[in-house]
Formats: C-alpha cells, structure tokens, sequence
C-alpha cells in the first residue's frame, strides 16, 4: 500500500504532516477515532472494506470519508453466483452424500432472480448472469436503470421483489434500514423453492428465523458466505442443514482484494492531488 500511495503521487509521512490518513486496519475503530482526535488537520480518510460498519460513528461531514465500495465487487459477484448454482442445482447436497443418491435441483437459466442492493457487485453480477437468461430484479435507494436488470425497484419496496423470485441475492450495505431485513415475515414471503445467497452481511438476517425457515422448508435453502455470528461457532445448526452451504467470508479474499484496494489507493491520491471528487466517497447522512 506504501508503493500504491507513491504510485499516486503521494508521500508517505508522519502523521503530524499528512494531509490524509489511508487506514488498513478494517476493525479497531477506536484506535482510528484516537488518532484523528490528535490529528484534526487530517481532511481525508480512506477505509479498506466496501462495508464501513465499526466506523459508522466516526464519520461526519468535518473531513471526507472513502471506502473500498464497488472494488472487490468482481470477485464477490463470482462468489455469489457460484453459491446460487451450488444451491439451486443442489451441490451442497451431493457433496456431502456419501452414496448414490436421487434427482434434485432447478436451473438459474431462465429463472427470476432479485437482488437486493444496486452497487458495485450487483452491477457485476448483472453481467454474470446475462448468458443466464434470467428475469433480474434489483432494488436500491437511488431507482434508475441499469443495464441487464429488467425492473429496478426502490430500496422501501423490497419485500414486493421477494415473492416470485426463485434466488434472492443480499449485495447491499449494513445500515439501520437493512439489519434484520430478512426475518421470518420475509422468508415467508419467498417462494418455498427459493434459495437466499448472502454475500453483504451476517446481520441481514435474523439467524434463528433462518434456522427455523430451513428446518421446515420454508425457503428451499441458504448459501451463506457471511453470518451472525462471525465466525459462525462450530456447533450452530446452520452447519448441519443441508439445504445451507457456508463459505467462511471469502468473497473476496486477501489475495484477490489487495491489489484492488492498491489500485483504488493509488487512483484516490492521484485525484486528492489533482483536486478532483474521489471514488468510493461515503455519504454521512445514508451510512455507506
Ligand atoms: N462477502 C464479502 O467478502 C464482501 C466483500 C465486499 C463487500 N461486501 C458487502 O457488500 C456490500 C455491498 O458492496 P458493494 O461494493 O456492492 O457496495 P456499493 O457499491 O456501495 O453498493 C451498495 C448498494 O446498496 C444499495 N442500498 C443501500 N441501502 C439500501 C437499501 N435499504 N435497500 C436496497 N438497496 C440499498 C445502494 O443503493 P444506491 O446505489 O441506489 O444508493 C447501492 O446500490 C458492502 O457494504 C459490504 O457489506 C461483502
């Protein structure tokens, strides 16, 4: 990250003459919040994750905030797709059979397919699936259209884009409005053959509905690549469900989200010279 900053044009110095402060480090708010009370003259800070939740109290129109948002969508996107065919054509099933077993699963080609959140891995997503023939509907705050999805729905309408859907996909920012928006009032709503895929936050969902929902085929199954709790304790009944598949977090893993947090590093301190609006700005009124 040293040599993303310098590639910008920027110098790395101590903090007492920095203009701005690129911070890797994604939990341990309070030693950020320490150090920007002692160093007021910093007028941009630059998070590492897409989400911003620990440093959501942090952040106020005083200095401007940028995050990683949109920049590990590609591999997130990949993941998620992955985790929908997994569930849909039923391989967490067959991975774990131990002999021959019966048909099962459904196709994602030509299916009906909702995502929940318009950013960055949606978009990608969007590209995913096109040689899907899926029928996509997206919801997000900010309704225009998007290229590939073919309706676009506002963010207070989401539970009118769960029925009908055969995968509901979670890509949106944990804020007040989105914690626990899928508890088992909305699991209800899905159809009893719909698979959720996660790959935003834990806290999306209610757990304990989740659980219950898969036990009684409520939903036809969960791929989880984030969970409430996180790490996901080793003796929670979602491990043992088989209509739940879990990936511990690996949407984007270090190996494949570092050189793109570079290179959105590298790209911010070039604009920050240049006086020009940064990427990933976080908005302090809506929280990503
Ligand atoms: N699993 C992983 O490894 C991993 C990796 C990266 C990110 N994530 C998670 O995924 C989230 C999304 O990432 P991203 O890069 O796609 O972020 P992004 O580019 O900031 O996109 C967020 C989208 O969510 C929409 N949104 C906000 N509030 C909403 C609501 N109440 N209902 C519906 N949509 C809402 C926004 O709508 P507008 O555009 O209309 O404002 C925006 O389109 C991150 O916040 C993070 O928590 C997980």
């Amino acid at each position: 990250m040293y040599d993303a900053i310098v590639a910008g044009g920027g110098h790395v110095v101590p903090i007492a003459e920095a203009e701005a402060l690129v911070w890797l480090e994604p939990r341990h708010a309070d030693r950020l919040e320490d150090m920007l009370d002692a160093n007021e003259h910093i007028g941009w800070v630059q998070l590492p994750f897409a989400g911003i939740e620990p440093f959501v109290h942090l952040i106020n129109s005083d200095r401007l905030w940028t995050c990683g948002k949109g920049i590990y969508a590609e591999p997130v996107a990949e993941l998620a797709l992955c985790l929908a065919l997994a569930g849909m054509r039923g391989l967490g099933s067959y991975a774990r059979a131990t002999r021959w077993t019966g048909e099962s699963g459904r196709n994602l080609i030509g299916s009906n397919v909702t995502i929940l959140g318009g950013g960055g891995i949606s978009q990608a997503m969007l590209r995913m699936l096109e040689p899907f023939g899926c029928h996509v509907t997206v919801v997000r705050n900010h309704v225009e259209e998007m290229e590939g999805a073919d309706v676009v729905l506002a963010a207070e309408r989401y539970v009118d884009a769960l029925a009908g859907a055969d995968l509901v996909v979670l890509a949106l920012p944990l804020t007040a409005e989105t914690e626990e928006m899928i508890s088992l009032t909305e699991l209800e709503m899905m159809e009893k053959h719909a698979w959720l895929v996660n790959v935003a936050r834990g806290k999306h969902i209610v757990t304990d509905d989740l659980v219950w929902a898969l036990q009684n085929g409520v939903i036809g199954g969960a791929a989880l690549d984030v969970t409430h709790p996180e790490p996901l304790p080793d003796d929670h009944p979602l491990w043992s469900l088989p209509n739940c598949i879990i990936t511990p977090h690996v949407g984007a893993t270090l190996e494949m989200g570092d050189p793109l947090l570079a290179a959105r590093i590298t790209k911010n301190v070039h604009l920050f010279a240049h006086d020009e609006p940064l990427q990933g700005v976080v908005d302090p009124d809506l929280g990503y």
